[in-house]
């Protein structure tokens, strides 16, 4: 089991954060709860309204398939248009607010999220299945990154520095840039959008956001949090929809010159080719291949608890997920035995449930993918220890068991390409050397992990390891909501996001030169020491 336990629910159902504003369809189907479908409305113009289209999607919980939350926008280029005139509308307000009033509104955000914490994690595990506990964690990373916002507001440090001249002042400060594209994915419905648009909005940019089609009931909550706890309602729009229609028309859009997105990294490219030749800012948040180096004189039961959560948390559905374990030989049998006893016995089912340590994948799409790669790592001729199927009495949800495949060798697809699911690679190594380029060998580098109690070795593993984050002692996942989070190679762009650094992206430096002289002084000519006073 994982240690960390599941938190009973404080709430059933929709939390009451969410369901006041959206619109009862006595029309509609019912799920098998009997509750009548909701039907909800984007966010454009300051108002709730329907899709232009007037075409809607049902967004299903994927735990159970035959339990659906509601009727979602199927949004498109119309109304990202409509969107975006507002959005303009929006920006000249909120530009001009002084950005501590601007965090003051995001300390209300934090407040209210604190409030209603359990309502919104059971609505978000409904959704996307992850455990409550885990849910739970992805509220508190947005609360998190809310303070840290509100703090900002009070700084938003420029530099002044001395000038080269005499009776002059040179300075710089940042000003917001404009309305900032926000596309996010399914795995954490709540922090990532929270990541992106709380240090926007402190900047005094306006938002267009497109949750992912999987989870539009969170984004929806999150919005609605926004609205009471005072941002005027035009500087935040609201668009669902899938990728191919509204998230196209959002990066597509000219009048959208920042653009962050978080998925995968083949539709990152094709967004990452759009703004480069539209010549719009772009933060890209892509895979992982992220490996824990478990070496021969590591603390082995830590080592342990550690991969499971890393591999088997999210149901590997994490960008940052352990998806491989780089074993040392003398500890190598001993370790691989333990944790597949270990993984056998994690307990899979409707995060909702107490006892539950592993969810569902979010869709059918992503079962069979993990399958496709069963498949693959079997013909490449790794040895399925455990897993590699969908467990028997959860049939009607995208339920998947913790696989762990060993005999792996560096360069199988297996080891190399991201399945984002719970399938965790052992790969065998003879010294830590081996470890660093086994590691690195992979085109993506966002996390990676070493356990051992040598000093000297941690800290050449901090050094070596290509990615953006390493771990000593502890799993690939976790990261803090005020440290920068991001990977290096084809993981990202090589922007930010969290901590201080997303606040350069999200901002304009702009720098002012005052010369109080009364004279002509030419910079690089002039200088102090032959310019009179
Ligand atoms: C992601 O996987 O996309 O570090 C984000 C972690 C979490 C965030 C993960 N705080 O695992």
């Amino acid at each position: 089991m994982f240690r960390c336990s599941n938190q009973a629910s404080a709430g059933a159902g929709a939390g009451h954060a969410t369901s006041d504003r959206a619109r009862p369809d006595a029309s509609e189907a019912t799920g098998p709860n009997h509750e009548t479908m909701k039907t909800f409305d984007n966010f454009i113009g300051g108002r709730w309204v329907p899709p232009v289209s007037g075409e809607y999607f049902a967004n299903q919980n994927p735990a159970d398939a035959r339990d659906t939350i509601g009727r979602f926008p199927m949004s498109g280029s119309a109304d990202v248009e409509l969107a975006v005139e507002s959005a303009q509308r929006g920006f000249d307000e909120w530009r001009r607010t002084p950005a501590p009033a601007r965090g003051d509104v995001l300390r209300r955000v934090g407040d209210l999220l604190s409030v209603r914490k359990d309502d919104i994690a059971d609505l978000m595990t409904r959704e996307m299945g992850k455990p409550l506990a885990e849910t739970r964690g992805d509220v508190q990373e947005g609360i998190d990154t809310a303070y840290y916002a509100a703090s900002e507001g009070r700084r938003l440090f420029g530099h002044t520095v001395p000038s080269e001249l005499r009776n002059k002042w040179a300075m710089s400060f940042r000003r917001p840039i404009g309305i900032a594209g926000i596309v996010t994915p399914f795995n954490f419905p709540l922090a990532i959008p929270t990541w992106k648009m709380f240090p926007a909005l402190v900047c005094g940019n306006a938002c267009i956001f497109k949750p992912a089609e999987d989870v539009p009931h969170t984004g929806h909550a999150l919005v609605e949090i926004l609205l009471e706890a005072g941002l005027p309602p035009e500087v935040i729009q609201l668009v669902h929809g899938v990728g191919e229609a509204a998230g196209a028309a959002i990066v597509n859009h000219p009048s959208i010159p920042v653009i962050s997105f978080t998925g995968s990294t083949e539709t990152g490219r094709v967004v990452g080719e759009v703004c480069g030749r539209m010549h719009k800012r772009l933060s890209l948040e892509m895979g992982g291949k992220n490996a824990m180096i478990v070496l021969d004189d590591a603390d082995l039961e830590l080592a342990l608890e550690g991969v499971l959560w890393g591999a088997f948390g999210t149901t590997g559905q994490r960008c940052t997920a352990t998806s491989r374990l780089i074993v040392q030989d003398g500890v190598h049998d001993e370790f691989v035995s333990r944790l597949v006893q270990r993984a056998r016995a994690l307990k899979l089912g409707d995060g909702r449930k107490s006892g539950t340590d592993v969810g569902p994948l979010i869709n059918q799409d992503s079962v069979s993918k993990v399958e496709r790669y069963i498949d693959i790592g079997q013909k490449e001729g790794a040895d399925l220890l455990c897993g590699g199927r969908r467990p028997e009495g959860l049939d009607h949800g995208y339920f998947f068991e913790p696989t762990i495949f060993a005999r792996v060798r560096a360069g199988m697809r297996l080891e190399q390409e991201e399945i984002f699911g719970p399938v965790l690679s052992v790969i065998r190594i003879r010294t830590p050397d081996e470890a660093f380029a086994v590691n690195n060998d992979v085109r993506y580098g966002l996390s990676s992990s070493v356990y051992t109690r040598d000093v000297n070795v941690a800290m050449r593993a901090m050094n070596e390891l290509d990615t953006g984050i390493t771990y000593v002692n502890a799993p690939t996942i976790g990261a803090e909501a005020h440290l920068p989070f991001g990977g290096v190679k084809q993981t990202g762009n090589g922007h930010r996001e969290g901590g201080w650094e997303v606040y350069e992206f999200f901002s304009e430096t702009k720098v002012g030169y005052l010369d109080f002289s009364g004279a002509l002084q030419r910079a690089q000519i002039d200088n102090y020491l032959g310019t009179p006073d």
